[in-house]
């Protein structure tokens, strides 16, 4: 099991995860420095990615990370000139794209044949996979050990899963006959839905787990292929639910159709919602169980940020209780691709992030200041 870290990566997070025992899956130089410099053993984790640079290459290779994942061809060169240069031989393994279409946002499905990520799932003579494969077994210093896909992100179903691991068992047999290719490693990506309502438990793992595993275990032995080591590498799944964002309300605005609740972050620390129309939900933190708030003209709440944009917005159609300017709302299931994908939009600084274990508050990330808004920057 990987956590992928672009969910949430901080190195008090790197620290946690290989504390719990799972590796780490990292798309960028940053994620892997964040998490080498929390000590992170290296071989725990994955480089993936779809636009690699050479110096992130490099910085893989010689860090001695576990895989790359490779997820274009032309990869495998830098990979292999790298590897020869560090003396050692890169474990790496294909992403394919299945060629399903996940039921799940388009901007969050990435498994198409026409996806940006990875290769098609295409074993015909000729094609990038098996050219890719061919030439793979000409660098002496990579290993390939198997193929990688991530067919998509916050499924509520397996059918996206259990179809794309069924495609991929005809390509492991169309592999093993044509170029004799054993995938000895196959990591199904990650994707397991996160809940929005903290009153709905989330999904066991079996949930997902089992239908795959049974596809891939009857799959491998109906068609006499060896059973690979399977990977899963979620991050949503694991961290959604174990973070909550608090923001204080600056004011509120009764509108004839609409009344907004306005707080002193939004998109910036939160943009899931402009991208996704993702859904949250809220409480005034004092008054959990109170009375939700109906305005008397019978109009919406909305919950929205700061920024100047009138897509700014938490929660469209919010159930929250009456607040005014000073109260504390918080906000459930914000732990995945929030902070991570958090900006200074209007200069606004990150929010710190603190950890909370039975009842002991630490700050693991600080609040950005003013002075960090222009670090770097000159007249
Ligand atoms: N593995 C690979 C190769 C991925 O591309 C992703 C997500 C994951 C694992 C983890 O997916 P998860 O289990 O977290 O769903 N910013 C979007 C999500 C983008 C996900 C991209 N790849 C959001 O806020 O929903």
């Amino acid at each position: 099991m990987r956590y992928a870290g672009k969910a949430f990566l901080i190195r008090a997070m790197a620290k946690l995860i290989h504390d719990e025992g799972i590796g780490l899956d990292v798309v960028s130089e940053g994620e892997l420095y964040t998490a080498l410099s929390a000590g992170f053993p290296p071989s725990d984790i994955e480089m993936n990615g779809n636009a690699k640079s050479r110096r992130e290459i490099q910085y893989s290779v010689d860090s001695g990370v576990g895989r790359i994942i490779v997820d274009h061809p032309d990869e495998l060169k830098t990979i292999e000139e790298y590897a020869e240069k560090a003396g050692r031989v890169q474990r790496v393994m294909i992403r394919v794209a299945p060629g399903v279409d996940a039921h799940t946002h388009k901007y969050i499905a990435t498994g198409s044949t026409d996806s940006k990520f990875g290769v098609p799932a295409d074993s015909r003579e000729g094609s990038m996979l098996t050219e890719a494969i061919r030439f793979a077994r000409t660098c002496p210093h990579i290993d390939m050990t198997g193929l990688h896909f991530h067919v998509g992100s916050q499924l509520f179903e397996t059918e996206d899963f259990t179809k794309s691991v069924e495609v991929i068992l005809r390509l492991m047999k169309s592999l093993k006959d044509n170029l004799n290719f054993t995938t000895h490693e196959l990591n199904m990506g990650g994707g397991f839905g996160a809940v929005i309502n903290p009153s709905i438990p989330a999904m066991k793992s079996e949930f997902y787990t089992e239908p795959m595993m049974k596809t891939l275990v009857d799959g491998c032995k109906s068609y006499g292929l060896e059973i690979p080591c399977a990977i899963l590498e979620p991050g949503r799944w694991i961290i959604s639910e174990a973070g909550i964002t608090l923001y204080t309300v600056e004011n509120v605005r009764e509108l004839p159709e609409i009344t907004y609740i306005a707080v002193n972050g939004g998109m910036s620390d939160n943009p899931r919602y402009a991208l996704y129309q993702a859904e949250y939900n809220a409480v005034k933190i004092d008054d959990v169980d109170g009375e939700i708030y109906r305005p008397s003209n019978g109009g919406k709440v909305s919950i929205v940020g700061k920024c100047c944009e009138s897509g700014d917005i938490l929660i469209d159609d919010a159930e929250i209780q009456r607040v005014k300017a000073g109260d504390v709302i918080a906000l459930y299931n914000t732990g995945a691709y929030t902070f991570s994908m958090s900006s200074t939009y209007n200069c606004l600084p990150r929010p710190a992030v603190v950890f909370v274990e039975n009842g002991e508050a630490k700050v693991v990330a600080e609040r950005q200041s003013l002075e960090d808004i222009i670090r770097g920057q000159s007249v």
